[in-house]
């Protein structure tokens, strides 16, 4: 086979391989919406400890378990519901309240905490004080992730309920329970009665156990969090001018046109006065004008070529004017992740998913340093260098290897750019068909290919 037609047989098998990629990544997309392959155990677990009867019912620590790897809860925190299974009432709440009393008219004497049939549980707020406390609580129903700060991967309070049953054969569960993080995405299971919990003391000299015990596990769906994404990933490489941004309309698109204020437009001489009105709805994002309207984006840059090493620069940029993300995380997948040899200013840890195989990372700020990503504006962004070591059998630049698999901002898909769209070595096999006969062209292109790498 002459030069000629191996090098259109490879641009048709660079072809075919973009499409089969593309494919796969828009099976991946749709994929993760359920079923997250990256952690797939993850979940959260509500434990209910009932710890003593009383004269018409029980008091109960209820436990927040955050089992995700990287998913956490931040403020304004998590809102725990449920529906009781017959009359009861809660008279008493210990490190944490229902979000209202409910009709509580029947009662004289003492007024129950709340008397609703579907009560709405939220944690109180740091500084609360130390009698109404009870360990784990008062943190603003903010929880951590498990990789990032397992000592607070946990949420508790202590409910005393009334006119429930009074022994593990006529209490009853509560049934339908929610939990909003503190908007949609997770979906919890009835609730079982398990092993009772046992709790040892601080001397481990003795362990007390629970009356009875019950679990509900709820687990995550981004598709069920929300329908648009919220995160975009933008592509660059030292060996190569484009830059390939984010796709267009990402997460929305730019249309201040027929709804004006839905983007903060910099060029705009009332952009000033647009930010200051606007700032009714927290939860809804405020953010600036771009081509993918994404309140986050995550650029990663191929930044340097050593001999034995290669170096990335992660850069995170936060395009919302009305969220500052406290202890955010990255989730990055790349082949050569296992050889990961040094990160700069992030802390890092291997997700191990499949085995052995840890081309998956994990990545957040440190304390005090660049833990807080700040809200849109000068100090919205945070950065890092990564520096892995070669593994000469399959490191290259050619077809966007150097780029991320996938990314993950808080947990969320960032979306990223078509395969076929990345930044590529300005020589190898798609350009050769031109200049086939120039030999000298040929020859600097090789020379190029081996210097990078
Ligand atoms: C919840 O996560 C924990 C910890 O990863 C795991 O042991 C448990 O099996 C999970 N529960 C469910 C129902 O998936
Ligand atoms: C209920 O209590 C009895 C002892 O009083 C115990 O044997 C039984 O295991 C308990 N059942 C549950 C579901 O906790
Ligand atoms: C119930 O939840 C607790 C805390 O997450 C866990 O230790 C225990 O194994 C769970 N029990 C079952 C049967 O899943
Ligand atoms: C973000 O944090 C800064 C500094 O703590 C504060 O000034 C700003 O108001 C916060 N922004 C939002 C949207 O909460
Ligand atoms: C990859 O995972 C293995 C097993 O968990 C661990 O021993 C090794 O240190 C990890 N490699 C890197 C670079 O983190
Ligand atoms: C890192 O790269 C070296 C050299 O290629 C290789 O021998 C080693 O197995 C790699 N380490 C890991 C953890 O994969
Ligand atoms: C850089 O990559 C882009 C694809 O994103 C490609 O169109 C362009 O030709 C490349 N530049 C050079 C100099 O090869």
């Amino acid at each position: 086979m002459g030069f000629f037609q191996k090098a259109i047989a490879s641009t048709k098998l660079r072809g075919f391989i973009n499409i089969l990629v593309f494919l796969l990544f828009c099976l991946n997309f749709s994929v993760s919406d359920a079923y997250d392959a990256l952690d797939p155990d993850g979940n959260i677990t509500v434990k209910w400890d009932i710890i003593s009867w009383t004269s018409d019912g029980y008091i109960a620590v209820v436990t927040i378990f955050n089992f995700q790897k990287y998913r956490h809860i931040q403020a304004p925190g998590w809102k725990l519901g449920w529906t009781w299974a017959k009359q009861e009432v809660i008279w008493r709440m210990v490190g944490g309240q229902t979000t209202e009393q409910g009709d509580c008219s029947k009662f004289k004497g003492e007024i129950p905490h709340c008397c609703k049939k579907d009560p709405t549980v939220v944690d109180l707020l740091p500084g609360t004080p130390y009698n109404q406390q009870i360990a784990n609580c008062c943190r603003g129903g903010v929880i951590s992730s498990w990789v990032q700060d397992r000592g607070n991967a946990m949420s508790a309070f202590q409910i005393t309920v009334g006119q429930a049953g009074t022994s593990n054969k006529t209490v009853r569960v509560p049934k339908k329970f929610t939990l909003k993080a503190p908007g949609p995405g997770y979906t919890c299971g009835p609730a079982k009665i398990v092993k009772q919990s046992k709790f040892i003391m601080p001397d481990k000299r003795r362990a007390t156990q629970a009356l009875m015990t019950w679990n509900i596990t709820c687990t995550y769906s981004q598709f069920l969090a929300q329908k648009a994404p919220t995160c975009c990933v933008s592509l660059s490489s030292f060996y190569n001018d484009t830059i390939v941004n984010c796709p267009a309309c990402t997460c929305g698109c730019r249309n201040s046109l027929i709804q004006p204020g839905t983007c903060v437009d910099l060029d705009s001489p009332h952009w000033a006065s647009a930010l200051s009105s606007s700032r009714k709805n927290i939860d809804t994002p405020l953010v600036r004008c771009t081509s993918h309207m994404c309140p986050i984006r995550v650029h990663w840059h191929v930044k340097l070529n050593y001999k034995e090493y290669w170096r990335v620069k992660i850069t995170i940029t936060n395009f919302n004017y009305r969220k500052n993300y406290t202890q955010w995380n990255l989730v990055a997948q790349h082949p050569n992740f296992d050889n990961l040899t040094q990160t700069f200013s992030f802390n890092y840890k291997a997700l191990t998913s499949y085995g052995s195989i840890n081309d998956t990372a994990m990545l957040w700020g440190v304390k005090y340093y660049n833990d807080l990503l700040m809200q849109a504006g000068p100090y919205g962004s945070v950065q890092s260098e990564l520096l892995f070591q070669k593994d000469k059998t399959t490191f290259t630049f050619k077809e966007g290897w150097a780029f991320p698999r996938r990314i993950y901002f808080n947990g969320d898909d960032c979306v990223m750019p078509p395969p076929d769209a990345y930044p590529y070595l300005p020589s190898a096999s798609s350009h050769m068909v031109i200049p086939i006969c120039n030999l000298l062209t040929i020859l600097t292109s090789l020379v190029l290919l081996v210097a990078y790498h």
